[in-house]
């Protein structure tokens, strides 16, 4: 019913994943295949499409009345597919995750405070808080059994009374991680002793791979609700980075009243009209959509683990419990980061996301953005069969 495999012309259309490649990674390639940002190469739901069809035909595009249908939209997503019940009052729409969190920070930090991120993480959290003139608090994840898990007797002792809010990203990027209710319960009892407002970064909730599940961290941990936001956003989701719009959670009201001052001191209480209907339009007809793109992902997952090991012996790709983000380490390989990072990059044409973006822990990683059509992905694959052949007795 939806078809994954179409191969979607995007170079020349403002497309970020594929327009920017040599302004930002150097290869000039014009083969270059882009595996960096999180986006997909996949059309968005139809629903979404004919919500945009509808705007756009009217062509009349003035100003959005936020009638609470956006945020109702929301809830009863939440409802449905993760079980999660939250009120439309406790919502905050603002111009995406990221610039939710600046705000955030703004709203309950002063300059020179100190959040704490678990890194390898997403890389637009250090540079937020950095921004905002806060500083880092680096909390390394450690790997057990092939996953990432959180080394809270170590956060324990680095925390100062600088140290004012936690940035926890719940499924975790780079490396899928769903975290356990356990590990979410530890994490919010050291917020609560210690006096610190939890972000939970739920953007990837969504994308599930195979049997994972994802937990909420209110529904893991409800008494952590008064010192709680969460994030959530349809535009990971459903392909829809381009609009811009995330939502802020809390069931604070003195929080929330603290957030809504600083977006209305920003100038942002007045929301993108475009955005507001492709997101409202997705939670409320994506359902099939999103139960088709989740074994597509899963395969691409699986062939991705797969070929890219057996091309360079000694990598590890870390097993994705969520995310199309695949997450490789080649420190086993016996290479130095520079040699594999020119090897992807100019041997196999290959534009990744380098791990060291990613914070302490991340030197010999690469992350490998798989959501592309599989014939695109095919041809990533066997560029990167060749890129390390003679490692392989030099076939
Ligand atoms: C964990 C995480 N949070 C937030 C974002 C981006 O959110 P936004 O574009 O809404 O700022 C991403 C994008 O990759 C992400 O991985």
């Amino acid at each position: 019913m939806f078809n994954f495999d179409r191969v979607i012309e995007r170079r020349g259309t403002h497309a970020s994943k594929w327009d920017n490649i040599a302004k930002l990674s150097g290869i000039t390639a014009p083969d270059a295949i882009p595996m960096w940002v999180a986006d997909m190469d996949f059309a968005a739901p139809p629903g979404v499409t004919a919500a945009l069809k509808e705007v756009v035909d009217r062509g009349v595009h003035g100003y959005y009345a936020d009638t609470g249908t956006w945020a109702k939209a929301l809830t009863d997503w939440l409802a449905r597919r993760h079980k999660l019940t939250i009120e439309p009052g406790w919502v905050s729409p603002t111009p995406g995750i990221v610039s939710g969190l600046g705000l955030t920070l703004q709203a309950v930090s002063e300059p020179g405070d100190e959040v704490v991120v678990f890194p390898p993480a997403y890389h637009a959290f250090r540079r937020i808080i950095v921004a905002n003139g806060r500083r880092i608090l680096d909390a390394e994840l450690v790997e057990a059994n092939g996953r990432y898990v959180m080394d809270l007797d170590a956060l324990k002792a680095k925390l100062t009374p600088r140290t004012k809010v936690v940035f926890f990203c719940n499924p975790h990027n780079p490396g899928g991680t769903a975290w356990t209710p356990e590990e979410i319960r530890a994490l919010a009892a050291l917020c609560i002793e210690h006096n610190l407002i939890l972000c939970s970064d739920e953007i990837h909730c969504d994308l599930m791979l195979g049997a994972a599940r994802h937990t909420p961290t209110l529904t893991a941990a409800p008494e952590i609700a008064d010192r709680l936001i969460s994030s959530f956003a349809a535009t990971k989701t459903f392909n829809l980075a381009g609009a811009h719009v995330g939502a802020c959670v809390t069931s604070n009201p003195e929080l929330k009243r603290r957030l809504d001052a600083r977006i209305l001191a920003s100038g942002l209480a007045s929301y993108n009209a475009f955005g507001m209907a492709a997101t409202e339009a997705a939670w409320r007809t994506g359902d099939d959509w999103l139960d088709a793109l989740l074994p597509y992902l899963t395969k691409s997952r699986e062939l991705l683990d797969k070929r890219i090991e057996a091309a360079a012996p000694g990598a590890r790709s870390m097993r994705l419990d969520s995310t199309y983000l695949g997450w490789v380490d080649f420190s086993g390989t016996g290479l130095t980061p520079e040699d594999v990072a020119t090897r992807v990059k100019s041997r196999a044409r290959i534009f990744a996301s380098p791990g060291e973006q990613f914070g302490p822990g991340g030197a010999s990683w690469l992350r490998f953005n798989f959501a592309t059509p599989r014939s695109i992905l095919e041809e990533a694959l066997g560029r990167l069969d060749d890129a390390f052949s003679d490692l392989r007795g030099g076939r």
